[in-house]
This record gives structure tokens, C-alpha cells and sequence, in this order.
């Protein structure tokens, strides 16, 4: 039993990480998505093989279905202290906030007034703006220019009594800053106002309860979290009341249908519960068995995660604050509480572009260019074509990946 992260275990679960054709690339693009470990695509083989029917049904592979799809509910509810009925499986973060905004207005008056922010990948941020067509006031809290961060005290001015939503990130997929979620949820509350939180980028870093963060809609995909590529959506259990059903007119009031216009694979959704399982074996690696229930066991194994991601990243971020020409997007440190280790830059010596290549060619995964944060990347001056080069870690990487990234940067940037 240890209390450090054991990599080897780590890295053996993922075979991505271990196996060629993919074995010899220092995997650093994992903002854009995830490695999945054997415990997700097991039950990807399980499901394909054998339950790949209509779910709620009485025969043998069709409630094989239904129960894998109960146990992935039940499972991703746990790990981000929901219930079940607050959690929605859709097919990705962008069709679900589509969903969102079509369920939110019908509720609203013309006049009424939203608050996006500038920061968001477009997921969380075009669908609202496109209400302004309908006669919603749309607000723009903005990011500072230089440093891509937001201030929570010009969100305050501009929250007002017809305030009826707040779009932001948890963390944003380009300046990675962590935002003040809690507090923002607290400002908007004391107005009627909703919260709807974009943690697509936060969520592969620290554990989320969503009763703490009081937001009334918790957005995550699954795929950049070492699962299948679907989205999902945490509704506080109030809210299903408000906003306007989208599923079929028959199934009005069939509360799991709300939000469901469309489900992404059912296969897919059985496997999500493959990352919760994925833990445990982490879990049970390091600290054994134990009686805690999964939110509390998960929230110590992403302590462990957290020390090393910090760890991981320091060397790099050390590097980019200390060269010069060197912009490093969003907050200097690596403390896991201010930022997620995923870190943009720009070099004045040298294009985006350029320093992706240099990247590529010594085998390091990454991309440059905007990420769909395309507003930010506009706004802190940069052609948003080129736009920053991206390298994010997560729990899986190694000192030495970080190593192979930096002696390519200090030679080019
Ligand atoms: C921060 C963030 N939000 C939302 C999305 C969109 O997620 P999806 O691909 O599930 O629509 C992404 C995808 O890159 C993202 O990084």
C-alpha cells in the first residue's frame, strides 16, 4: 500500500499509454481529450458483444442493458455527490447546453437578461448569445486582455434583478484559471438568477460536488476524463420544474426525459461507469479497502492526483514565466486550487504554429490555435488561427514527458 502516486500502476491501466502504435508519444493534449484505462473499454467489448439492443426490455441482452446504463447513472451521480434524477446523459457538452438554452427560454420574458462570459470555450457561450435574437439582453463579463482572467467583481457589476443566468467556466480550456464558482452561484441566487457551469475542463482534475458548488446545472464530457465521448449534465432538482421539457410531447413529465431529446450510444453510457471503476482500482492500489463511500474515497484519490499534476507542471510553467517573449495564458502557479495543469502560451519569436511542429516532432502530443475558446484567444490579441499552443497534463504523465516537452521549447521558443 502507498500513499504516492504509483505511475507504473497508473500507466499500466491505459494501453495508449503502453502499448505501440501510441506508447512512444508523451501524450499532452488531454484538454482535448483523455486516454481511456482497460476498466472503460472492457465494458465498451461487454456491451457491444452482448447487450447492444434496445434497453427496457424483458429479454436477456436488453436488460443486460438497462442495467449497465442504471449502474453508469448511479455511478457518475456518486462521484459528483448528485442523485441520479439530477444526472442526464446527452451526447457531448455542446449539444447538451443546446438543449439547455431551447429548455431555459421559454421561461423568460423579452428583456430579461443573461450573462455570458468571454473566457468559455464557445460550447458554453454561443447557444446563450444566440438568445439575443429572441429579445434576452445579453451581457459580456470579459477577461482581462493580458492575462485571460476573469475578475469576479465585474461580474458583480453586472449582475442586476433581471439576471436570469450566468454561463461560466469552472476553468477554462485555454487560460485554465479555476473561477469562483461557489461565490458567483451565491451572486446570482440573491437575484433569481441561475448558474450554469462548464466543467469540462476542471472535472479531470479535482473531484466536483455539485450540492457544494450550489450550480444548477454542472456540465462535463466524459471523454476528457478517461471515458467514452458523451456529454453529461448535473441539474439541481428544482430546476427540472422550471425550465421547459424537450423530449417527446408523450413523455412530458417523465422527469429523465426532459433534457433528452436525443441519447448518445447506449453502450456508451453503460461505460461511463468504467470510470468509476477505474478508480476504485486506483483507490484500492494505494489505500486499500475501505467502508467510505465513493464521493469520499474518490475525493482522497484526487488529492493524490492533484499533488502530482502540480508537481508535473511547476518545471513547466517555471520555464515559460522565466523566458522572455514568452505569454503564458491565465493564472503563474501551479497551486491546483488557482489552476488546472493545462498551460497556453505564445512566443514573440516564434509563431504557434511553429512550436507545434518542433512539438510533433520530437513526439510530444499537443495542438495550437484556439481550442473553440475562440473569443479569449480574439480578446487576449492573438490570431486566433495560431493562437496559443496547448500542452495539458493530467494524473498519467510523467516527469519525463514534461522533461521531452521542454528541451523542445527551450531550443525553439
Ligand atoms: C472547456 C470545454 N467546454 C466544453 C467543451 C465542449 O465539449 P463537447 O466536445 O463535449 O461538446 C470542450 C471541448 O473541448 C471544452 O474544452
Amino acid at each position: 500500500m502507498t500513499h504516492q502516486l504509483d505511475l507504473d500502476f497508473i500507466r499500466a491501466q491505459f494501453p495508449s499509454l503502453t502499448r505501440a502504435p501510441t506508447s512512444d508519444w508523451a501524450h499532452l493534449e488531454n484538454a482535448g481529450g483523455s486516454y481511456v484505462p482497460t476498466q472503460v473499454i472492457d465494458l465498451v467489448t461487454e456491451l457491444f458483444s452482448h447487450a447492444k439492443c434496445q434497453p427496457s426490455w424483458d429479454f436477456g441482452p436488453s436488460v443486460l442493458a438497462t442495467d449497465a446504463m442504471d449502474r453508469s447513472l448511479r455511478v457518475m451521480a456518486e462521484l459528483f455527490n448528485a442523485d441520479p434524477a439530477e444526472t442526464h446523459f446527452g451526447p457531448s457538452t455542446s449539444q447538451n447546453t443546446y438543449v439547455l438554452a431551447h429548455a431555459f427560454r421559454a421561461g423568460w420574458a423579452e428583456g430579461d437578461e443573461i450573462i455570458v462570459t468571454n473566457q468559455d470555450h464557445e460550447a458554453n457561450s454561443g447557444v446563450w448569445r444566440r438568445l439575443a435574437d429572441t429579445g434576452i439582453v445579453v451581457r459580456e463579463w470579459q477577461a482581462d486582455p493580458v492575462t485571460g482572467r476573469l475578475d469576479i467583481a465585474d461580474a458583480a457589476a453586472l449582475i442586476t434583478d433581471r439576471t436570469r443566468l450566468l454561463a461560466v467556466t469552472h476553468a477554462s480550456n485555454v487560460a485554465a484559471t479555476v473561477n469562483p464558482i461557489r461565490e458567483l452561484a451565491d451572486m446570482v441566487h440573491a437575484v433569481g438568477g441561475r448558474i450554469v457551469v462548464d466543467g469540462v475542463s476542471y472535472a479531470p482534475h479535482a473531484l466536483v460536488d455539485v450540492k457544494a458548488l450550489d450550480c444548477d446545472v454542472y456540465l462535463y464530457s466524459a471523454y476528457k476524463t478517461f471515458g467514452p465521448h458523451i456529454g453529461m449534465m448535473f441539474t439541481k432538482a428544482d430546476l427540472l420544474d422550471e425550465i421547459t421539457h424537450q423530449g417527446h410531447y408523450f413523455n412530458a413529465g417523465i422527469s429523465s426525459t426532459t433534457l433528452t431529446p436525443a441519447g448518445p450510444d447506449h453502450a456508451m453510457i453503460g461505460a461511463a461507469a468504467g470510470i468509476g471503476d477505474y478508480y476504485d482500482a486506483v483507490y484500492t492500489h494505494h489505500f486499500g479497502a475501505t467502508d467510505a463511500g465513493r464521493f469520499a474515497r474518490t475525493a482522497e484519490l484526487f488529492e493524490l492526483f492533484a499533488a502530482h499534476e502540480e508537481n508535473l507542471v511547476s518545471p513547466l510553467l517555471s520555464f515559460l514565466r522565466g523566458r522572455d517573449g514568452v505569454r503564458l495564458v491565465g493564472a503563474p502557479d501551479a497551486d491546483h486550487t488557482v489552476r488546472a495543469p493545462t498551460i497556453a502560451f505564445a512566443s514573440e519569436r516564434r509563431s504557434s504554429a511553429e512550436i507545434y511542429s518542433a512539438l510533433i516532432d520530437a513526439k510530444v502530443s499537443c495542438g495550437h490555435g484556439h481550442f473553440y475558446a475562440h473569443r479569449l484567444v480574439t480578446a487576449l490579441g492573438l490570431e486566433p488561427g495560431d493562437g496559443v499552443v496547448r500542452l495539458s497534463a493530467v494524473h498519467y504523465n510523467t516527469p519525463a514527458e514534461i522533461e521531452r516537452a521542454l528541451v523542445v521549447l527551450d531550443a525553439v521558443c
